[in-house]
C-alpha cells in the first residue's frame, strides 16, 4: 500500500481554499476532498510494517494545537511545480513531526532527511509553462499576498492510503490518532 500521514482540514478551511483555488488561472487543481497537510510520506509499504507503524503511532503522545494557514507560494522556483498554502511557524507542529519521525524510526522506517516544509498543496503544474502562463501565475500570487486564514485546532492526525488513478489520487483514511 502507498501510505502517508497527514492532518486533515476543517470544512470551512477546505471551502475557503477551494474558493481561492478556483481563481487560479493555470495548473491542475487538487480535488478539494484531497486537501491535507502531509506530515510524512511513507510510500509503498508491506502490511506487516504498516501494522508495526500503526502500533508505534498509537503510543505517540502529543497535545492538540492551533494551526494557521498563511501565504500562497510555489515550489519549484522558476519552474513552478506546486502551488501551496503555507503554515505560520508552529513549534507544536514541528514537535509532532519530530515525534512521528521517532515513531517511524522505532518501527524500522527511516524517512528521508529532507527538511519538513509544512504546506497544503492546492495545484500542480505541468513542465514548461509558457511565458504568458508564468505571468498569469505571478499576478495570481501577487493578488493573494495577504492570504491568511483563521487558526483552527488540530486534535488528531491520520494514516491515509493513496491509490493512484489516471484522473488523480484517491485518499482513504485508515486510522486516526487523537492528540490529547
Ligand atoms: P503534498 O501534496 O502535501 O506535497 C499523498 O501522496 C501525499 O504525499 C501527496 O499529496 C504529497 O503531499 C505526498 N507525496 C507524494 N509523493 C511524495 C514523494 N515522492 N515525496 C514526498 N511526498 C510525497
Amino acid at each position: 500500500m502507498r501510505i502517508f500521514l497527514a492532518i486533515d482540514l476543517p470544512e470551512q478551511v477546505v471551502d475557503t481554499l477551494s474558493t481561492i483555488q478556483s481563481f487560479l488561472p493555470v495548473g491542475r487543481p487538487v480535488d478539494a476532498h484531497n486537501f491535507h497537510l502531509t506530515l510524512a510520506f511513507l510510500g509503498e509499504q508491506h502490511d506487516e510494517l504498516i501494522e508495526e507503524i500503526h502500533h508505534s503511532l498509537q503510543l505517540l503522545s502529543a497535545h492538540p494545537f492551533e494551526l494557521e494557514l498563511a501565504g500562497l507560494d510555489i515550489f519549484g522556483g522558476n519552474e513552478p511545480k506546486i502551488l501551496y498554502a503555507g503554515v505560520t511557524k508552529n513549534e507544536a507542529l514541528a514537535s509532532l513531526h519530530k515525534k512521528i519521525r521517532g515513531a517511524l524510526h522505532a518501527s524500522g522506517l527511516q524517512l528521508s532527511r529532507e527538511r519538513f516544509h509544512p504546506h497544503v498543496t492546492l495545484a500542480r503544474f505541468k513542465r514548461g509553462l509558457s511565458h504568458k502562463e508564468l505571468e498569469r501565475l505571478r499576478s495570481y500570487l501577487f493578488g493573494h499576498l495577504n492570504f491568511k486564514l483563521d487558526a483552527f485546532t488540530v486534535s488528531h492526525f491520520s494514516l491515509y492510503r493513496s491509490t493512484l488513478h489516471r484522473d488523480g489520487a484517491i485518499h482513504e483514511e485508515l486510522s486516526r490518532y487523537p492528540l490529547i
